[in-house]
């Protein structure tokens, strides 16, 4: 599971940094590619050329270190990672990161990240306990990072408790089983997404469309290639690559993704349907370019399009079938319907009027309401933090039907 991955570890200043160097040593041995980036506190207790030594890589100390060999060090190790590891993480990053400060080098570059961050909290067990230190690591998990437990036991201020930075070997095991888990459990399985919006023309030249970007949908798509699944992508235009190990069937028209989704459909899965659709379609079509005429209004008609979805969720046999719900007012009810309407086991409401969410943002603010009625309301994370949530819960629902 390790072999190739590609870490950032965050080491900052506790006294548990000398595990960290052991730490490096042991990924290595794994086959992962260790970046180390430092603060200044971690310098105290071991010096960077411990760590360079160690992962074979230059230790990254400094946002204004000319001899980098990055020109934007924190933006490109923000980019290059599989993960993030923050290991010891001091009360003080903890909290920095809870709270968007991006004062040096690791702060900057986590909150830049655009991987997974892990972090193992390491202090003395007062500073662990304290409510604003448990505050902040709430916080974090809602935004998605995930948080190694602290070990319990002897501390080297000499107090016994929680805060002491689990062993090595059990940090490593559980980066292999955080990525066995991310990587591997929707292995065997068909899902198909739908991504980016429809567009239906009005002459050769002009087309009746909207703002998705497709970034959600794509991010759903690539997460769920990584995680083992077989991904068949059905999108409308988009200005993104399409997602490493994911087939792709590009579409038009909200005619041509029923016809690709029906084509899929009957042999995966689980759906995520997160294409912004046009719901009407210009009656007529002309062939050529339509030219300025005096009158000041123009009329197009607009014939009602399928709802893809809706047919979907008529001939659903075992497929899971989750949708996605823009709304710029009355969510939770306008969502509700959709979801009885649909026939869908989840949908994914999103205020698309909020700042951080809906069209061409890398973030999103999201609620999962189910069939049977429960709602989830998400903090605002990254697209692609969203999208391995939803995957979390179409995999639930997938095993609990599968084992009646
Ligand atoms: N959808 C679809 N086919 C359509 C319209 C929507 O498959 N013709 C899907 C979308 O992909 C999304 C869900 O249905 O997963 C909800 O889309 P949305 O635009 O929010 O709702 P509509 O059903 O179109 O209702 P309204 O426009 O009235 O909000």
């Amino acid at each position: 599971m390790l072999k190739g991955k590609k870490i950032v570890l965050g080491v900052t200043g506790g006294i548990a940094v000398y595990k960290a160097v052991d730490l490096v040593s042991r990924l290595r041995k794994k086959g992962v590619e260790v970046r180390v980036v430092m603060t200044e506190h971690a310098q105290q207790f071991v010096t960077p050329l411990t760590f360079k030594e160690i992962s074979g890589n230059k230790v990254a100390t400094s946002m204004w270190d000319s001899n980098q060999e990055y020109n934007v060090e924190h933006i490109a190790l923000a980019n290059w990672a599989d993960a993030f590891l923050v290991a010891p993480a001091t009360a003080n990053i903890l909290a920095k990161m809870a709270n968007g400060i991006a004062d040096d080098l690791l702060s900057t570059t986590l909150l830049a990240a655009q991987a997974p961050i892990v972090v193992c909290p390491a202090m003395n067990t007062g500073m662990y306990l304290n409510p604003i230190t448990q505050e902040n690591i709430a916080k974090l998990e809602a935004h998605g990072v995930t948080v190694m437990p602290p070990a319990s036991g002897m501390l080297a201020c000499g107090t016994s408790g929680p805060g002491r930075l689990p062993e090595p070997a059990d940090i490593v095991n559980f980066m292999e089983s955080f990525f066995a888990k991310r990587e591997g459990d929707l292995l065997g399985l068909k899902v198909l997404v739908t991504a980016a919006g429809t567009r239906e023309p009005i002459d050769p030249v002009r087309f009746v469309g909207n703002r998705s970007s497709g970034k959600m949908g794509y991010a759903v798509a690539d997460e769920a290639a990584k995680r083992g699944a077989e991904v068949l992508l059905v999108t409308g235009p988009s200005a993104l690559a399409i997602p490493a190990n994911v087939k792709a069937v590009k579409v038009e028209t909200t005619n041509e993704m029923l016809e690709a989704c029906l084509a899929a459909y009957p042999d995966v899965d689980i759906v995520v349907k997160a294409a912004a659709v046009a719901d009407y379609r210009p009656r007529d079509v002309a062939d050529q370019k339509i030219k300025k005429k005096n009158d000041d209004a123009m009329v197009v008609v607009m014939d009602k399009n399928p709802d893809i979805l809706k047919t979907l969720g008529q001939s659903k046999t075992h497929q899971v079938l989750i949708g996605f719900a823009a709304e710029t007012q009355n969510l939770i009810e306008n969502a509700t319907e959709k979801v009885n309407k649909k026939n869908l086991d989840m949908i994914v409401a999103n205020d698309v009027s909020a700042a951080g969410a809906g069209f061409n943002t890398d973030t999103n603010i999201v609620k999962f309401l189910y069939a049977d009625g429960r709602l989830e309301a998400l903090d605002i994370m990254p697209k692609t933090e969203v999208a391995n949530r939803i995957l979390d819960e179409a995999l639930i629902i997938y095993n609990n039907r599968h084992s009646k």
